[in-house]
């Protein structure tokens, strides 16, 4: 490995994804290229079923892309060896949407923060427990919190369990997708702002898939819009928010309310 790191944490190129469908193949992520530079929040908008969530699922390789490239760090994540990839999965993590259907709901808090530690059996330095602790710290919860279960906590702590969990083994790399979509406005904005400080204090590195053009102009530094499988339009945040090249983003800026 190289000591001088890449401005580009992530480059994708080319990533396409077929599915087999009777009379022919659906493509449903068409020659997708971008990168995401160290640090950086990237955005990734667009209506439902353009693609969104496949293309992050094939940057962090939870599916195989048809054809295209990723490299993470400089590295390539598709030719990736078993133990390359395992090393490599500490460094990038999800957050999905539904933030109670990705707990399991017989595990306590304990258990559920404990377990990325067991996976890459990994012993938290200052020991597990002081760990535990600081990731619910970080996340603006309680350590009292570490004794119940998913279904006693509202739907923005369990966000932030998720979150706290993500963060577990200090990945670099985040893919949020749509993380505050299934909040109300109010608890989105919080975890939002907790996403933001968590960036700043720790130098990670973001691609945040929203519906929500107002968010990912908050939040964002650049934003990439998808249609029909294609990457259409990418640039600064501001740039496009103002000045949308494409109709079809017009459309979208125009489809979301603006916050109040
Ligand atoms: N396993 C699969 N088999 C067949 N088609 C799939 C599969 N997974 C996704 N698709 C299709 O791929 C397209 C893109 O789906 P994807 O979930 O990436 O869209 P999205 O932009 O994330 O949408 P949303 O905003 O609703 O989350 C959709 O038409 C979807 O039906
Ligand atoms: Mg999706």
């Amino acid at each position: 490995m190289s000591d001088s790191l890449p401005v580009e944490l992530i480059c994708a190129t080319g990533l396409t994804k077929e599915y087999p469908r009777p009379g022919g193949a659906a493509r449903v992520v068409d020659d997708v290229s971008f990168s995401i530079r160290r640090g950086e929040t990237l955005g990734l908008v667009g209506e439902s079923g353009s693609g969104k969530s496949t293309v992050a699922r094939m940057i962090l390789r939870l599916i195989e892309p048809t054809s295209g490239s990723v490299r993470f760090a400089g590295q390539d994540v598709l030719a990736a060896s078993r133990h390359d990839l395992r090393l490599l999965r500490r460094r990038m993590q999800i957050v999905f949407q539904d933030p109670y259907a990705a707990l399991n709901p017989r595990m306590s808090v304990r258990q559920i923060l404990a377990e990325p530690f067991a996976i890459h059996k990994q012993r938290p330095e200052g020991g597990l427990e002081a760990r535990l602790n600081e990731m619910l710290t970080t996340v603006g919860l309680d350590a009292a919190a570490l004794t119940r279960y998913p279904h006693q906590f509202s739907g923005g702590q369990r966000q932030r369990i998720n979150i706290a969990r993500a963060l577990a083994l200090r990945p670099e790399f985040l893919v949020l997708d749509e993380p505050v979509s299934a909040l109300d406005v109010l608890v989105g904005a919080q975890v939002v702002n907790l996403l933001r400080d968590l960036q700043r204090d720790h130098g990670l590195t973001y691609l945040f898939i929203s519906h929500s053009m107002p968010l990912v102009r908050y939040l964002c530094d650049r934003v990439a819009v998808m249609q029909k499988g294609r990457l259409v339009e990418i640039g600064d945040v501001l740039d496009i928010c103002e000045h949308p090249s494409e109709s079809y983003t017009q459309e979208l800026i125009a489809a979301t309310p603006q916050l109040p």
